[in-house]
C-alpha cells in the first residue's frame, strides 16, 4: 500500500474516490461531517495525514455552496493535521458556467472559487472537461482538464459505431469537444449549432447547417442542466431527417430530467454521483487514477 499519499471524499463522490483509492493501493482516509443545530457545518480529519500528500476527491455541484464550503474547512484541518499537500480533484467544478460577466454589476463567481481554493492551501486543482478552459486563467497554480472523449468514444464503439456519424455541437462552446470525438471516426463530421440565450436556463436555436437525412447523430455537451439546450438540439435533428440520436454529456447536473425520448442513448459520466433512470452511466475513475498516478 502507498502510504505517503492518502486520499479523502467528503459528500460528494464517495463511490468514485473509494474506486479510485482501491485501484491505486492508496488509503481511503476517514472525514466526519456534522452540522450543528443552527445548520453550521463541521469537518473532522480522523486519519493521521502527517507529511502526507493528500487528494480529495469531490465535485463541486448542487448543493455546490455546501460542498464548496466541505472543501475549504476540511483543508484547514487537513493543514492542521500536518499534511504536506493538499491537492483536490473536482471533476465537476461547480460555478464554471460563471465565467464571464454577462450583466453589469455581476461577478466572475469561478475567480472568486479559484481565489477561494487556492489562498486556502490547496496546491494542485484536477478536474475533468472544464466548460471553459480558458478559465485557467483563474488559477495561479495547476489546474488540469481531464478529457472525457476517450471514455464516449469507446461508449459509441461499444454501441457499434465505426464510422460515419454526425457529431453536433448544441451551441459553440462544445466545439473543441465535438472535433476531438469527431476525429475518432472514420468518414464522420461536425456540425454547429448557434444557441442564445434569452434568460438563465432558456435558449433557443438561431441557425444550423449540414445534412442529417438517414443520419446517425450524436449531441455532444460537457453540461445537461434543464435538458433545454440538449432538447432543442434533438428536435431540430429529427426535423431535419435524422435517423437516430444519441447524446453524450460529461457533467450530469439534471436539474429536471426531461430530455426528449426520441433519443436512442444518453451516456453522462459519474462526474456527478447521481442515478438517473434511462442513462447510462460512464466512470470517470480510469481518468483519475492515471492523473494521481
Ligand atoms: C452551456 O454553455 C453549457 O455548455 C450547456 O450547454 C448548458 O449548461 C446546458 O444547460 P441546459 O441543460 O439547462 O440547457
Amino acid at each position: 500500500m502507498n502510504t505517503d499519499k492518502i486520499i479523502f471524499s467528503l459528500s460528494a463522490n464517495k463511490k468514485l474516490a473509494k474506486q479510485v483509492a482501491t485501484s491505486l493501493n492508496i488509503p481511503l482516509g476517514i472525514s466526519e461531517l456534522e452540522h450543528f443545530e443552527d445548520g453550521e457545518l463541521i469537518a473532522r480529519c480522523k486519519s493521521d495525514v502527517k507529511d502526507k500528500i493528500v487528494y480529495i476527491i469531490q465535485s463541486t455541484a448542487a448543493p455546490a455552496t455546501e460542498n464548496i464550503f466541505e472543501i475549504l474547512i476540511f483543508v484547514d484541518a487537513l493543514k492542521t493535521g500536518g499534511a504536506k499537500e493538499i491537492n483536490l480533484v473536482v471533476p465537476y467544478l461547480g460555478y464554471s458556467r460563471q465565467d464571464r460577466i454577462a450583466k453589469e454589476g455581476e461577478p466572475i463567481s469561478i475567480r472568486v472559487i479559484a481565489n477561494a481554493f487556492e489562498s486556502n492551501g490547496i496546491k494542485k486543482i484536477i478536474s475533468v472537461d472544464l466548460h471553459n478552459p480558458s478559465i485557467k486563467q483563474f488559477f495561479n497554480d495547476e489546474l488540469v482538464n481531464l478529457s472525457p472523449t476517450p471514455l464516449f468514444e469507446k461508449y459509441l464503439r461499444d454501441k457499434g459505431f465505426e464510422s460515419d456519424l454526425v457529431i453536433v455541437t448544441p451551441d459553440h462552446g462544445s466545439n473543441s469537444r465535438a472535433i476531438e470525438l469527431c476525429k475518432c471516426f472514420k468518414n464522420t463530421t461536425v456540425t454547429y449549432i448557434e444557441k442564445r440565450r434569452s434568460a438563465p436556463n432558456k435558449s433557443h436555436i438561431i441557425s444550423i447547417d449540414g445534412k442529417f437525412e438517414g443520419k446517425s447523430c450524436v449531441i455532444i455537451d460537457d453540461i445537461i442542466d434543464t435538458g433545454g439546450t440538449i432538447n432543442n438540439a434533438v428536435n431540430i435533428l429529427f426535423e431535419k431527417g435524422a435517423k437516430e440520436v444519441y447524446v453524450l454529456a460529461t457533467h450530469a447536473v439534471f436539474s429536471s430530467n426531461r430530455i426528449d425520448k426520441r433519443v436512442k442513448g444518453i451516456a453522462v459520466t459519474d462526474s456527478i454521483e447521481k442515478e438517473i433512470p434511462g442513462v447510462d452511466i460512464i466512470s470517470i475513475s480510469k481518468l483519475i487514477i492515471e492523473a494521481i498516478k
